[in-house]
């Protein structure tokens, strides 16, 4: 069977003919690319998500239970003193790395490029998201007498942009070859009636699959291999876009490697009930997090007897992993999430349908989701006004506008900024 052949036989065993009588409208060359693009999709694990879509993630009959975490507040001075110094040595030996998250599309914000390349007018200077996380590099490469290796996971989306706009600002004064790019995952996006879609490219519509998909793009663009290379043992992590995120921190390497765990994060109490973050649980006696939107609303709403949110403790997107578990997390699948969309796509006849409604299932795993093969991790509660200044909305909460607010307080009690 040849390779034409061999899509064919696959689109008319899942139900997907109008692929077909669209490839054979199509140019010679058109339709190589598309064969190769269907070649090499798992229309099969797509197609079988769609026919279960009750066995994507939910919390079903899980055993949800109150974890605890280290209150920064709360540490003895001694103990304080004790976790930095053993961070320090961690960053001074050239053992510690970062990753920026950068792959999401920033809709929500309605900014068109890539999330990074968003400007922020701050009292210390107009500055770029990606900017900003030089300049913590920069600070702390300054104070440990290092340079941090620096990646950044784009998307297929994003990828081309994010680079020449790295490229176009000289990679704001960092060592280019300490910053690497790598591209995370993808996956078909399908629609509400099961059909795979037709992009403006006219391939079948994909879409980056989940900030979760980071294990194994790094596995597979050989970051992992090249950080061991390099004697890297811890590893950061985080998003693109808490302007306050402290992504060189001492003292949450300090606490995680005191308490023997190999995996840890950043939490700050919720201020609200809807608030759109993460909440940290055990779930089945494991430590996870459960996504805002998934969240039942009466576990979002449950006090303890002292008046506080049981589940109390919100991700800011702040992990952080030795070296062996995220070579451990690469091997694992991840579930998936699904999210309902609305997604512009072409017809057989190549017209381009704009729908009224959400029309497609998307998707997506978390990258918390992979703590799960943990017994234990570290949580450190940290100050929300110190660390957590997300930009995720054009207005109202975590807009620029608040985001700024928070970060030119910080400026102004002249507190370190990034670390
Ligand atoms: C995210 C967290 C949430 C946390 C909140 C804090 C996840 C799944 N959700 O929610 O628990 O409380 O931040 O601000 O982690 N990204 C990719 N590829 C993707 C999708 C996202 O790289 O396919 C990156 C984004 O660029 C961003 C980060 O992951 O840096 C978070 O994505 P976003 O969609 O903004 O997540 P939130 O809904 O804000």
């Amino acid at each position: 069977m040849n390779k034409e052949e061999t899509v064919i036989k696959t689109l008319k065993k899942f139900n997907q003919e109008h692929i077909i009588s669209w490839m054979n409208k199509l140019e010679e060359n058109e339709k190589n690319k598309l064969i190769e693009q269907i070649l090499n999709l798992n229309i099969e694990q797509v197609i079988d998500l769609y026919n279960n879509l009750n066995k994507t993630f939910e919390i079903g009959n899980k055993k949800i239970e109150k974890i605890t975490a280290i209150d920064l507040n709360k540490l003895e001075d001694e103990d304080f003193k004790k976790y930095k110094n053993i961070g320090i040595d961690i960053i001074k030996a050239g053992q510690y790395a970062v990753i920026t998250m950068a792959g999401g599309q920033g809709t929500r914000l309605g900014h068109s490029g890539p999330k990074g390349t968003f400007k922020v007018k701050l009292d210390n200077g107009e500055k770029y998201l990606f900017q900003i996380i030089v300049e913590s590099l920069q600070k702390a490469n300054e104070k440990y007498d290092v340079i941090i290796p620096w990646y950044i996971m784009t998307s297929e989306e994003n990828n081309d942009q994010t680079l020449s706009f790295l490229e176009e600002h000289d990679y704001f004064g960092y060592p280019k070859n300490k910053v690497k790019l790598f591209i995370q995952g993808k996956a078909p996006l399908i629609s509400t009636t099961g059909k795979l879609l037709i992009g403006k490219d006219k391939l079948i519509k994909e879409a980056s699959d989940g900030n979760g998909s980071i294990y194994k793009s790094l596995a597979k663009d050989g970051i992992i291999e090249d950080m061991k290379k390099d004697n890297i043992k811890w590893v950061f992590v985080g998003g693109v876009d808490n302007i306050l995120l402290k992504i060189i921190d001492p003292l949450l390497l300090g606490v995680t490697i005191s308490e023997g765990n190999e995996i840890a994060s950043k939490s700050v109490i919720k201020n609200d009930p809807k608030e759109r973050a993460g909440v940290f649980c055990k779930i089945d006696g494991k430590p996870g997090i459960i996504e805002y939107s998934e969240l039942p609303e009466e576990m979002s709403e449950e006090k303890d007897d002292n008046g506080e949110f049981v589940y109390g403790d919100v991700s800011i997107l702040s992990h952080l992993y030795t070296i062996e578990a995220l070579q451990k997390l690469s091997t694992k699948t991840l579930p998936y999430h699904i999210a309902e969309k609305k997604s512009e796509y072409l017809d057989e006849n190549g017209n381009l349908i704009k729908p009224e409604g959400k029309n497609v299932y998307k998707f997506e795993s978390f990258i918390f989701d992979a703590f799960s093969y943990y017994n234990d991790m570290s949580i450190l509660r940290v100050k929300r006004e110190e660390e957590f200044a997300p930009i995720k909305n054009a207005e109202g909460n975590d807009s620029p506008e608040t985001a700024i607010k928070l970060y030119n307080a910080k400026l102004q009690k002249k507190l370190a900024l990034y670390m």
